[in-house]
């Protein structure tokens, strides 16, 4: 009975050792310990025993249920601490990983554009004005000296919403809502969205204008080009080649239309440019003396220069994009590389 007794408490020990998880270890308590348990078996045998031995082997075996239980004991916060350990570990947060980011939204190259320039011109001593997209025929055409039956209407395939009012064809009505409200000297630039019916490679039912107006004592030519050739080279950079050539336009007299040397070419001559060498980016010109009827403005006393340009194809040179729609059909693969 004691070599039982002492062989079951080394086997304990042993399996006890072997013990991996706390589950484990609480299988071996029952498989032992429990009502089933081998030591209760063992227990249950010293009732057959001669009388003189029950207090002797009922004592060890007592010392033997108590070492086991303080094995267990031992194992259970060893192992349970091994677990804590081990949740700790895997459920930490890494405070050295960076965070994750939203992703952030970008400008839309349009609108990046249309900053640029507009801030390039604030630089220059210009403000910015806004007006509104559905116009009145008075202000898109009539008091920009284009009467109803001028053959520059045909110029711009107009949307009509009714017969007084249209979508804007220009930035240009804009130049009369300014002058309108205020005396010279006036010094504005206009970014916006224009409409024409018209739809196929190069040219979409919507686009995007900046407009430029400056009215002033003594305002030549002169001004005009320099104001324009300042914009330019801060734009495409001080090497871009700029020429101006006789252009016309019912609102503006002398009109000109201005040219960057191909930004693709350099000038050689390629498919972009048509092989000139040279590419229109915007329409100028002196304020026409007309115009100021319409604005109270005295064409003796104020004189004054007018320009507009299309955004797309500042952004389409600046950014080298040979397709117009990209710019509407709003791909982020295409939107994120800005
Ligand atoms: N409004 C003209 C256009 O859309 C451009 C322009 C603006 C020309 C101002 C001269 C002066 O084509």
């Amino acid at each position: 009975m004691e070599d039982r007794l002492q062989g079951l408490l080394t086997e304990a020990r042993s399996l006890i050792g072997e013990a991996t998880s706390l589950d484990e270890i609480e299988t071996l308590r029952v498989n032992i310990l429990g009502r089933k348990g081998t030591l209760t078996a063992l227990l249950k045998g010293l009732a057959d025993l001669p009388p003189e031995q029950k207090p002797v082997l009922g004592k060890l075996a007592n010392q033997i249920k108590e070492q086991i239980l303080a094995v267990l004991e031992d194992a259970r916060r060893v192992l349970g601490e091994a677990e804590q350990q081990r949740r700790t570990v895997e459920g930490a947060v890494d405070v050295t990983l960076p965070g994750r980011r939203l992703p952030a939204g970008g400008t839309h190259p349009i609108t990046r554009v249309t900053d640029d320039v507009c801030a390039i011109f604030k630089r220059l001593g210009f403000s910015v004005a806004q007006g509104p997209e559905i116009e009145l025929d008075y202000y898109n055409f009539e008091a920009l000296n284009i009467p109803k039956d001028h053959p520059a209407r045909q110029m711009q395939d107009t949307f009509y919403v009714s017969d007084d009012v249209v979508l804007r064809t220009h930035t240009s009505p804009v130049q009369v809502r300014v002058m309108e409200k205020q005396q010279p000297p006036v010094k504005v630039v206009v970014p916006g969205r224009v409409y024409r019916c018209d739809s196929d490679l190069t040219h979409t039912p919507m686009f995007d204008q900046i407009e430029g107006l400056l009215v002033d004592k003594a305002v030549t030519f002169a001004d005009l080009k320099g104001v324009l050739v300042a914009f330019l080279h801060a734009f495409f950079g001080s090497s871009a080649g700029v020429r101006f050539r006789p252009s016309y336009f019912p609102f503006t007299e002398p009109s000109a239309e201005v040219d960057i040397e191909c930004v693709m070419c350099k000038g050689k001559g390629c498919r972009v440019c048509g092989q000139t060498g040279w590419l229109e980016i915007l329409g100028c010109g002196m304020v026409d003396p007309a115009v100021y009827k319409f604005v109270n403005y005295d064409p003796e006393e104020f004189t004054g220069f007018a320009f507009g340009m299309g955004v797309e194809r500042l952004a389409m040179l600046r950014y080298g994009i040979d397709d117009l729609r990209l710019f509407f059909a709003n791909d982020l693969r295409f939107l994120r590389q800005f």
